[in-house]
């Protein structure tokens, strides 16, 4: 099969954070049985794929980011038999399952790492980590890198040597130029592409290659590690988007290309947008998710500088644009996409969502305004589970119940990822909302009743269904549609078409004046009798009658 013609190139996939989706067992965490129970609620979204994030064997210091078995099913989420049960169900309902893959790192207790700590120092064993010996007679760390999560990013052992660990301490990472760690990592794909999975995201896909040669040089004081990074290093950074990482990456992908039909491959890289076009050039992976679009400010000059760059760049290598607005990593768009400028989501957080407080009726309208503008985009579109029923963060978690490490090792000044990973409500009963039989992991919101997926299967005008329509308008547009501006529409709206669709958003608080379109397919909110304004915060689809020299490329 042709590249150009893969089914990842348009297709809308589903993220599903496994402990917070369904729980099959009761014991108030999600698990595969779970899912594979409500994975006809991912078909009917209209999705084309599922991405499951980590399930395998992990003591959970990062929700399952640290993996101590790559081939086994973490008890907690299951077994392998379930595993195989899910991909059936899924392969039956014409859903692709795209699993994690967490190369940068394992757990601590992955068995090379209690390898390595039970060896001497300069062992083979603490060769396929990065052990080193500290400064100063060996207290101090070998560099002032600091982690992700906040706090140094080297660890001390019993006998005085430190390891490097790019998140939290039992993160232990992996040295990349040794030879066994890219054959066990090619093992793993093998593993559980014989079983039958249709693709991979790389986590932390920037990060895996790193220099070290020797002496190892300091970052001094100005690191930035919790968004985009190794930007102005030109690919030279210590361990961010090397320019070694791409190596790495061919390997991958030349593993599997040896299956037919061809499976996916996505990166988690959050390198700057031009680096970012390196990591899907011929040979390495498909996509990579955009995060500038994740990140521009709500305004209609920087989404549509966003969407001109997110389109060309990819395309200069052959690869589909992407486009995500959520995952389990950041605050839920339906709340992020309201807060002021100058306000980060991480001050949000800390304010447990108060300042400035968000009322239900602007998230439910601004969730369904960018679910629109999203779905119009051309190239593949990746969903958060949760955002197809317009769920708010859940900011006003109390101390007590946040489990993610970002809390504690950034010692309080960050809030963490918990916030978006509160356990979805399926119906607007009990004490999990139809999670499942026990206290959910992370406590619901009594907001979440009546955004229950059951509450809104049957209401029209609900958010769901306007997921469930918009991705079935969408299967209308061929793939590698170009997107088109409507160069003569009001600079406050974003007016574009897309094959047979035209997409019109008014990104202002005010209502605007717009060039009516043929039909209208789908709103956002109800529009007036007046065809010719749009009201604040609202998107439309139209039926694309425009054309000719009133649409303009939205080429670079
Ligand atoms: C990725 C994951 C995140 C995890 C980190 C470390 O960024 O999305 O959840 O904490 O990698 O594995």
């Amino acid at each position: 099969m042709p590249e150009s013609s893969a089914w990842w190139r348009n297709a809308v996939v589903y993220e599903v954070y496994v402990r917070s989706f369904a729980d099959g067992d009761g014991d108030g965490v999600g698990d595969l049985p779970g899912i594979t129970a409500r994975l006809d609620h991912i078909a009917d979204v209209g999705a084309d794929a599922v991405w499951l994030t980590p399930f395998y064997r992990s003591p959970m210091a990062d929700a399952g980011y640290d993996v101590a078995d790559h081939r086994d099913v973490d008890p907690l989420f299951g077994t392998l038999a379930d595993f195989d049960s899910l991909l059936a169900r899924a392969h039956d309902l014409g859903l692709r399952v795209i699993i994690d893959l967490v190369p940068n790192h394992t757990s601590v207790r992955h068995r090379w790492f209690q390898e390595a700590l039970a060896a001497r120092p300069g062992s083979a064993a603490r060769a396929r980590y990065v052990f080193r010996d500290g400064r100063d007679g060996g207290a101090l760390p070998p560099t002032d890198w600091r982690s992700v999560f906040g706090g140094p990013a080297w660890q001390r052992v019993p006998d005085g040597q430190w390891y490097l660990h790019l998140f939290a301490p039992e993160q232990p990472d992996l040295d990349w130029s040794h030879p066994e760690v890219t054959a066990e990592f090619h093992e793993i794909l093998r593993f559980w592409l014989d079983r039958g999975v249709d693709g991979f995201r790389f986590d932390v896909a920037h990060g895996m290659a790193k220099d070290l040669a020797e002496p190892l040089r300091d970052l001094g004081p100005d690191q930035v590690h919790h968004s985009i990074v190794g930007e102005g290093w030109e690919g030279r950074h210590p361990f961010w988007d090397r320019d070694d990482v791409h190596t790495l990456l061919r390997g991958f992908r030349e593993v599997v290309d040896t299956y037919t039909p061809p499976r996916a491959t996505v990166a988690e890289s959050w390198a700057a947008l031009d680096r970012r076009a390196l990591y899907t050039r011929p040979g390495e992976l498909h996509q990579a998710f955009n995060f500038d679009f994740l990140k521009a400010a709500w305004n209609p000059a920087a989404l549509r500088a966003t969407i001109d760059r997110s389109l060309a760049l990819p395309r200069a290598t052959g690869a589909a644009p992407t486009w995500v607005l959520s995952n389990h990593d950041v605050v839920r768009h339906a709340s992020r996409l309201l807060l002021p400028p100058g306000t980060t989501p991480d001050a949000w957080l800390l304010s447990a969502g108060t300042a400035p407080s968000l009322g239900p009726d602007a998230v439910r309208r601004r969730a369904r305004t960018a679910a629109l503008l999203l779905l119009a985009l051309p190239g593949a579109v990746y969903l958060y589970q949760g955002e197809e029923l317009g769920l708010p963060e859940v900011a006003e978690l109390p101390d007590g119940v946040l489990q993610d490490p970002v809390r504690h090792r950034s010692g309080g000044a960050r809030k963490g990822r918990d916030g978006c990973r509160v356990p979805l409500p399926w119906n607007g009963e009990g004490p999990s909302y139809g999670f499942g039989a026990g206290a959910p992991w992370l406590p619901q919101p009594a907001a979440f009743a009546a955004l229950s997926a059951e509450a809104q299967r049957g209401d029209p005008d609900s958010t769901l269904n306007l997921y469930r329509r918009a991705t079935r308008l969408r299967r209308a547009v061929p793939a590698d549609s170009e997107l088109e501006w409507n160069e003569q529409s009001d600079p406050r709206v974003l007016d574009f078409g897309v094959g047979p669709l035209r997409c019109v958003v008014n990104v202002s608080a005010d209502e605007v004046p717009v060039q009516p379109g043929r039909r209208p397919l789908l709103s956002s909110a109800p529009l007036p009798a007046a065809a010719h304004v749009l009201p604040p915060d609202t998107a439309v689809w139209y039926a694309n009658a425009l054309g000719g020299s009133a649409m303009h490329a939205g080429r670079m």
